[in-house]
């Protein structure tokens, strides 16, 4: 068993700390379904003036959050015009047909931000023979271009779009923060461009539980009655809203040293000659390197062997993820042990 062990699998990996679990311990608690959780309705007004929108919900996770945005949005039938290999595409278990009966329409997103003439190309505006689409969705920062920050230009362009044919909008920003972070722009000015936005507690801000959702109020009352049918209303959850306050006040800065770590990180795996990388797209904490000869899988088993946990995301692409539990002999550790691994070109 290698002495160090640097996790960078994931920034859903953090365990809560210290001053993290004696924030929960104290959270004065009631029953949420009744709207009587004071730390969760405080966690919820804090939420929704850092979004800039008019009230917000508290729900178990991301997935949640943008099942129930993509149910309150549409109908059934209608179709999602979302961001190539996003989150709700790759990774939510065909949720928004099984939940909620609409159809993705994938448009490329290469740049972090769906196409916007791609946008207007598949747009549908129903009638007897076609169905409807009747939401667009952006992703900031998007985890599969490797935590690329969404070009605002090009979501303002989609967005307008959008609104002049009557679709709404609906921002996944589970990683949000750090695109605040990297940019130096408020939450509130990023997610201007959408409806609603998801954002998790549960990732960069090292919480063990928890998302939010924001939109307009009479949206957050529609997202209510729909976490109810989710399976995702809580009784007490200000014991997880605590854990949340604490971290948007302690962790939310903090981000900023992951993202210098994310760098280093890229920087030596980009010196490697298993390895290929545009530096310039490493943004904020997520590092996507390419191994051109399909041995990702081996890489994650040698580092792993070796005490640095990276996820092959398939046979040519690793993904290696900073966040508050791997500090700097972390990094050396994953810089020393990618540096020696024996994987031909
Ligand atoms: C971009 C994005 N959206 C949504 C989610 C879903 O969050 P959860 O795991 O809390 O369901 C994730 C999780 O990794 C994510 O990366």
């Amino acid at each position: 068993m290698p002495k160090r062990i640097a996790d960078l699998r994931s920034d859903t990996v953090t365990r809560p700390d210290s001053p993290m679990y004696a924030a929960m311990v104290s959270a004065t608690v009631g029953d949420d379904i009744h709207g009587d959780d004071p730390s969760v309705n405080e966690l919820q007004e804090r939420f929704a003036s850092l979004v800039g929108k008019e009230a917000a919900l508290f729900v178990p996770s991301g997935s949640m959050g943008n099942s129930i945005a993509i149910t309150a949005w549409t109908r059934r039938g209608d179709e999602v015009i979302i961001p190539s290999e996003c989150h709700i595409f790759r990774y939510e278990c065909g949720s928004a047909s099984f939940l909620a009966g609409v159809e993705l329409v994938e448009v490329d997103s290469s740049t972090g931000a769906p196409d916007p003439a791609e946008v207007r190309r598949r747009y549908k505006s129903g009638g007897f023979h076609s169905s409807r689409s009747s939401l667009l969705t952006f992703e900031n920062t998007h985890n599969y271009r490797g935590g690329l920050v969404s070009p605002k230009c090009l979501q303002e362009e989609a967005a307008a779009f959008a609104r002049e044919n009557g679709m709404q909008i609906h921002m996944d920003g589970a990683r949000l923060w750090n695109a605040s972070i990297a940019t130096g722009q408020s939450m509130a000015e990023l997610c201007s461009v959408s409806d609603s936005v998801m954002c998790c507690l549960s990732k960069g801000l090292g919480c063990p539980v928890g998302s939010l959702l924001a939109g307009p109020a009479d949206f957050i009352g529609e997202a209510k009655r729909l976490r109810k049918i989710f399976g995702g209303a809580m009784r007490q959850a200000g014991v997880l809203a605590g854990a949340g306050l604490y971290a948007i006040g302690h962790n939310f800065s903090r981000l900023v040293e992951d993202h210098t770590r994310a760098k280093r990180l890229a920087a030596t795996l980009g010196e490697l000659p298993w390895a290929e990388l545009d530096l310039e797209m490493v943004h904020t904490n997520i590092v996507i390197a390419q191994v051109p000869s399909k041995q990702a899988q081996l890489v994650q088993e040698l580092a792993e062997k070796r005490g640095v946990r990276l996820f092959a995301l398939n046979d040519y692409e690793i993904r290696l993820v900073t966040h508050k539990d791997v500090d700097d002999a972390d990094i050396d550790h994953a810089v020393d042990v990618l540096a020696s691994l024996k994987v031909t070109t």
